[in-house]
């Protein structure tokens, strides 16, 4: 690898709709903290930037079972969050808030900018729609069974169980989670990003980072990393697919409206995952600022020289592969300066499972990393989900596995050996 004046480091962001555990900081945080330290040990030029997800369905489905408003939600589980990454010594450099007025003005002016150019279309589509609450259901107002492997819990974005992408309308049985009721199609008008438009340009942004395909020629270029295989593999199985439109606003009155004065536009805001992407940008601003030197954001974004890594969960690939680059790529086009970075490395773990099941925040089923920390230090817990870590394949965390990593690995042969 080349020279590399600085990496910005990001973390994907976690909802703010409940409390992260052990299967986040496995796959996630302690993995990007373990490498930024190790750059600030070797005394590079690194910065980790991370926050909440503050928006979508899962922060308004909370609020609706607590009674409690969307800010509510957010506010205690940013709070709560953060808290637990404290005492974990995950280190950021910035942990921001998709909230935020900063975040919020970075997100309308990528749309506006992609709005100027003209590339975004205007689309009219049946979606769900509940008559008895009188509501559009975009992705998680919706349940049923997944058309792939039958589980008929899968949500109306993605099926827990099997990890597949889904669209509300491809499930089977579909209910509203408002009032269990069938939901009827009606036509809505939405703006639709056009990803097949930047096929082309997302296959050569691959094929950079493909071991399979990388050429002498294009590793003279830069200082390109070598994606995993899994990464390689999710992403080539949506672009052999071939990439279609994308909804990138939802009827929904928690997020960032649109800003434009387009009676069109009214009572709709930005689909999560536009904003949400975003929030690594704003974030960075938001550090420099902080740091005395607002412009300092731009040498980790738009230095040529510099590198952007992010690290996510398997089942965020597409997103960082595919569609953050695309967002990228439409803001880059045609400029000659102020042009951003894509990712050098997304580095996506496989998960790490609990006693043998899925970690799942929805039912419950986990241990919650700022509970844990206040029965056990975060060094014990660091260290046997570092020896753990699922990087290729998926892990188990067992309490099993965990006294015996701490009173055999760290106290009795480490310790003595100390
Ligand atoms: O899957 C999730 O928890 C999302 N909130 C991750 C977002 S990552 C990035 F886009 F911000
Ligand atoms: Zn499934």
């Amino acid at each position: 690898m080349q020279h590399v004046k600085r990496t910005l480091v990001t973390t994907a962001l976690p909802y703010a709709n409940g409390p992260v555990h052990l299967g986040h900081l496995a796959g996630v945080y302690l993995p990007a903290d373990i490498y930024v330290r190790y750059k600030r040990m070797k005394g590079e030029d690194v910065i980790h930037i991370g926050g909440s997800d503050e928006h979508g369905v899962p922060i308004t489905i909370t609020a609706e079972k607590e009674g409690i408003s969307p800010q509510d939600v957010v506010d205690r589980y940013h709070r709560m969050n953060s808290e637990a990454f404290r005492k974990c010594g995950i280190s950021f450099d910035y942990y921001g808030r998709t909230s935020s007025q900063e975040h919020h003005d970075t997100a309308k002016e990528f749309f506006l900018e992609i709005e100027r150019k003209g590339i975004f279309r205007r689309k009219t589509e049946k979606q769900f729609f509940d008559a008895t609450a009188g509501r559009f259901l975009s992705d998680r107002y919706v349940t049923g069974t997944c058309p792939i492997c039958s589980n008929p819990e899968a949500n109306g974005d993605q099926c827990e169980q099997c990890g597949t992408h889904l669209s509300p309308t491809e499930l089977l049985n579909p209910k509203s989670k408002l009032s269990d009721a069938t939901p009827e199609l009606r036509e809505t008008m939405h703006w639709y990003f056009p990803l097949g438009r930047f096929q082309k340009a997302l296959e050569e942004y691959v094929d950079l980072h493909d071991l399979q395909k990388i050429s002498p020629e294009n590793f003279q270029k830069k200082p390109y990393s070598v994606w995993r295989p899994n990464v390689v593999n999710y992403t080539r199985t949506w672009l052999k697919q071939g990439l279609n439109d994308r909804a990138i606003t939802r009827d929904l009155s928690w997020g960032i409206e649109l800003p434009i004065s387009d009676p069109e536009a009214c009572g709709k805001v930005l689909y999560v995952w536009f904003d949400a992407v975003l929030g690594y940008i704003s974030f960075t601003r938001q550090w420099a600022v902080e740091t005395g030197d607002e412009s300092l954001w731009r040498a980790y974004w738009q230095d040529p020289e510099s590198r952007v890594v992010n690290f996510i969960g398997k089942d965020n690939v597409v997103f960082h592969t595919l569609m953050f680059p695309a967002i990228l790529m439409a803001w880059n086009e045609g400029r000659q300066s102020g042009i951003y970075n894509l990712a050098d490395n997304v580095p996506a773990s496989e998960f790490m499972n609990f006693e043998g099941r899925k970690f799942s925040k929805s039912r419950n089923y986990a241990v919650y990393l700022g509970e844990f920390l206040e029965k056990f230090p975060a060094d014990t817990l660091r260290y046997s989900i570092a020896m753990n870590y699922p990087e290729n394949k998926d892990t188990d965390f067992s309490w099993q596995d965990f006294q015996n990593r701490t009173n055999g690995e760290l106290a009795d042969t480490l310790g003595n050996f100390i």
